[in-house]
């Protein structure tokens, strides 16, 4: 009965559902953010609370959202009202789809700007100033960078102009051979430089850093950000995995397309770490210095090998595929949404949101330069939108589609979408969804502010 419902197009397969939701999970999460969060909260504590969380929290919950979208086939927001009538609830579920199409906006509007940090350097990497660079060089250079609003606001303007090219062609095409040939070829390119890594000299520090759990590093707020992280990078609680379920052919096995799409995030997350903090060691840097690691470690490592320009301009143009593939997940809701409700084409209802998330982001711009004394609560605006979402709005959006798939919605058509011939992994996955990940996130939050 599925069937009669859908509204959208459907990817050609399971593969391509895979290679989709990768590519909205693999992004600069993996590869910026992963490694910088770990460096800022101390390491191996924190990449052990962020393993538990995608295993406890994040994993049933991705096989939550992915179900619901299915389920109803249609925007999130649509979604949500579809599916809250189905099992006789209140129609003021929809507001979770609202939460994930205003998170969404508000994500991309700083990741286009980090995005766009990336791509200016697959231009930058080939000159010669990064020739046998030191850690003191690498880190002027990137300074001198970020702290030009008309450079970063230019490259910014050109990643959201392509995301929205993109994203106004619909998901099917375009996207899915983009992703087959990207991840591939971004892995290989991690395993060369975990192999670059492991000779720089700082390799035995680096492993140790990030895999020898120092609880006395880990305070509240990092445990808080390992879940925030653990959502940001499996791409939860706002809505794109279940607009990408809503694609999904009803034979499918959500269950274990979800668990390699996990698998594989959390691969590259971790190899990107074992490629930077062996440089960060070895170069005497400091593994917290933020948002900049990735762009202060990996030029000195390109700019040290031979050919190593032509090695950081594929590195980085990986990346910036990466990040498109995420970037069109997160405005995916809103024009989903637009072209149902408001009857816009698809190209429209992604130019509309493409300015908008464009406008939004020059804050992030400005963040790093004539604005970064522009602060509320100690944050530059960057830094507010990016905890706003990513510690408070996804885990909340997440939770919110946990309680709807364990609690609200009946337990036989969840049992019939997850399609789980063995009774004891149902089970299994109805006790995290039900009990462990609405309980994990708020046991989280209440140690964030200190009532625990
Ligand atoms: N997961 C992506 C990354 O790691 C970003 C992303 C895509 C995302 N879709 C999302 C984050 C939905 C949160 C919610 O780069």
């Amino acid at each position: 009965m599925t069937e009669q419902r859908y509204f959208h197009a459907q990817w050609s397969s399971r593969m391509a559902f895979i290679l989709a939701a990768s590519g909205s999970a693999i992004g600069l999460g993996n590869i910026w953010k992963f490694p910088y969060l770990a460096g800022e909260n101390g390491g191996g504590a924190f990449v052990l609370v962020y393993l538990l969380c995608v295993a406890a929290i994040g994993i049933p919950i991705m096989m939550a959202e992915t179900l619901l979208g299915r389920r109803g086939r249609q925007s999130p927001i649509n979604t949500m009202l579809t599916l809250a009538e189905e099992a006789k609830a209140s129609p003021d579920w929809h507001y979770a789809g609202w939460l994930g199409v205003i998170s969404g906006f508000l994500i991309l509007s700083y990741y286009s700007v980090i995005a766009g940090w990336a791509t200016a350097y697959i231009f930058k990497i080939n000159s010669a100033l990064f020739e046998h660079i030191n850690a003191a060089g690498s880190t002027r250079l990137f300074n001198e960078f970020k702290s030009s609003p008309v450079f970063v606001g230019l490259w910014h303007t050109l990643f959201m102009a392509a995301t929205t090219l993109i994203a106004s062609r619909g998901v099917s095409g375009g996207l899915e051979r983009t992703t087959r040939f990207m991840m591939p070829a971004l892995l290989l390119m991690l395993v060369a430089l975990d192999f670059y890594a492991m000779n720089s000299g700082g390799f035995g520090q680096g492993v140790a850093f990030l895999f020898n759990p120092d609880f006395s590093k880990l305070t509240g707020a990092g445990v808080l950000a390992a879940m925030g992280q653990a959502f940001f990078s499996l791409g939860l609680g706002m809505g794109s995995i279940m607009v990408y379920g809503s694609y999904l052919p009803s034979h499918v096995s959500i269950a274990r397309s979800t668990l390699v799409v996990a698998g594989a995030d959390t691969a590259v997350a971790l190899m990107a770490g074992l490629a930077i903090f062996p440089l960060v060691f070895a170069n005497g840097l400091e593994p917290s210095m933020g948002p900049g690691l990735i762009f202060q470690t990996l030029p000195i490592a390109f700019g040290q090998m031979s050919g190593g320009w032509l090695f950081g301009m594929v590195f980085f143009s990986l990346v910036f595929f990466a990040a498109i593939t995420s970037a069109v997940a997160l405005i995916e809701p809103a024009v989903a949404f637009m072209t149902e409700n408001l009857r816009l084409s698809r190209a429209d209802a992604a130019i509309y949101s493409g300015i908008g998330c464009w406008f939004l982001g020059l804050a992030s711009v400005f963040s790093f330069n004539i604005w970064s004394d522009v602060q509320m609560f100690g944050k530059t605006p960057f830094e507010l939108v990016d905890m706003l979402t990513a510690e408070f709005m996804l885990p909340v959006g997440g939770v919110m589609v946990a309680v709807f798939a364990g609690w609200v919605m009946r337990r036989e058509i969840a049992e019939q979408e997850l399609e789980l011939t063995d009774r004891r992994q149902f089970e299994i996955w109805y006790f995290l969804t039900r009990y462990v990940a609405p309980a994990g996130v708020a046991i989280i939050f209440l140690d964030a502010v200190g009532v625990l």
